[in-house]
Order: C-alpha cells, then sequence, then structure tokens
C-alpha cells in the first residue's frame, strides 16, 4: 500500500527542538551522498519532499516528516564526510548520538549503505555503536540500479560474510534504488507492522 499523505514538519538541530515523540518514529541515516534523501522522496512517491543533491553535506539538521499523520520519518545529515570539518564533525556526532540515544519513539534506525562498495569501516563503527547503545536498526543497500544483476549479488554476499565475522546474523535488510523504485513495499511494511508494537510512552 503507498503512503497517502508525506509532510514537512521541522528541523531541529537537537533533541529538544523536536515535535513531541507521540508517535512512532524511522530515523534514515548513511554515510554523505548514499542516497537518503532520494530514498525518503521514493518511499513517499514525492519527487522533493526531502532536498537531495550530488553535492554531499546537504542535509544538515534533523528534519521530521510526518507520514499519513501517524508516523514520523526522519532525514538526518550524513556522516563521514571528510571536507567537513573535524570540529562540525564531532558536533554533528554529537547532536545525532544524542537524539538516536534518546528519543524514545524511535522504533527503527535504517542505515543507508551503498551497495556498490564493500563495508565501509564507519558504517561497521556505527552499527556497532547501534547495538551497544541497543537501539533498533536495519541496513538499507541503495543504489542497486547502478549495479548489474550478478555483481549484485557479490557484492550483498561479501557484506553478508564481512558482516557474519562480528555477527550472529545478518540484520534486517532492504535492497533498493530510488532511481528505478525498488523496495518500497518491502520498507512500508516493515514500518506499518512495527508501528503497530508503538506504545507511547507516560
Ligand atoms: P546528504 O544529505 O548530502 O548526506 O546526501 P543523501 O544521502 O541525502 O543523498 P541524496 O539523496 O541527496 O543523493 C545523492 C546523489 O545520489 C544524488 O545525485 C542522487 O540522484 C543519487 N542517487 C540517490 N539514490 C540513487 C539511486 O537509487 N540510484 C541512482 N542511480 N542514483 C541515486
Ligand atoms: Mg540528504
Amino acid at each position: 500500500m503507498p503512503t497517502k499523505s508525506a509532510k514537512f514538519v521541522q528541523s531541529s538541530v537537537d533533541i529538544s527542538k523536536c515535535p513531541p515523540a507521540d508517535l512512532p518514529e524511522y530515523a534514515f541515516i548513511g554515510r554523505s551522498n548514499v542516497g537518503k534523501s532520494s530514498l525518503i522522496n521514493m518511499l513517499c512517491s514525492k519527487k522533493e519532499l526531502a532536498h537531495t543533491s550530488s553535492k554531499p553535506g546537504k542535509t544538515q539538521l534533523i528534519n521530521h516528516f510526518i507520514i499519513d499523520d501517524n508516523w514520523y520519518l526522519v532525514d538526518l545529515p550524513g556522516y563521514g564526510y571528510s571536507s567537513v570539518s573535524k570540529t562540525k564533525q564531532e558536533e554533528f556526532e554529537q547532536f545525532v548520538r544524542e537524539y538516536l540515544y534518546r528519543r524514545t519513539n524511535l522504533m527503527a534506525v535504517m542505515v543507508l549503505i551503498d551497495s556498490r562498495l564493500p563495508m565501509q569501516p564507519i558504517d561497521k563503527a556505527f552499527m556497532e555503536w547501534l547495538a551497544k547503545a541497543d537501539v533498533p536498526f536495519a541496513m538499507v543497500f541503495t543504489k542497486t540500479d547502478k549495479l548489474g544483476k550478478t555483481q549484485l549479488e557479490t557484492n550483498l554476499n561479501n557484506y553478508k560474510e564481512a558482516m557474519l565475522q562480528d555477527w550472529e546474523e545478518l540484520p534486517t535488510h532492504f535492497i533498493t534504488s530510488a532511481e528505478k523504485q525498488v523496495g518500497r513495499e518491502e520498507i512500508l511494511s516493515f514500518i506499518r507492522s512495527s508501528n503497530s508494537l508503538f506504545k507511547k510512552a507516560i
């Protein structure tokens, strides 16, 4: 079932400025330029909901969107963009980590991973941090249209093998292409079944 409505709510500089935590929420994160904003637009079937750019570092704040008036989707800034100064990078780490750690209505973090690349140390470290912090997450492989079928399979197998060196199993994962609209139904049905488990904190 496609989404019916998707509206931008607000951009926040930190967790204290976010909307009330009264609906289930899903945050999208990954290295700069991995395709977060494009994926969000694809999921909501809107071209320009989240701003995309070929230049990394476009998304800077915690951006809330409300979908079908009953769940929040959050576009987070990308991590690991090397031309951002070290101080800026650390500031980012701090406010994003605080948001991920403390946001009570966060049902899952969607960690976007470029399907063309081998496992990147920064993605590995980030997923390890999520697991340690007890933040549930799923992996979303992006830009799969840029690979042939065999290459994609090889890359996914290699990724799985690399993950299994440290993890007991491959976490929930999705194969997507914003360009070719692949993976929308799978992600939306994952979100909808998680929504049914949401309990408002009192
Ligand atoms: P930041 O906000 O800067 O961290 O980037 P982002 O992760 O939001 O990436 P964005 O969606 O802006 O996409 C970056 C570039 O990749 C753009 O040029 C997109 O057109 C391109 N792109 C994103 N998703 C896909 C995809 O599925 N297939 C292809 N071929 N290109 C994609
Ligand atoms: Mg973006």
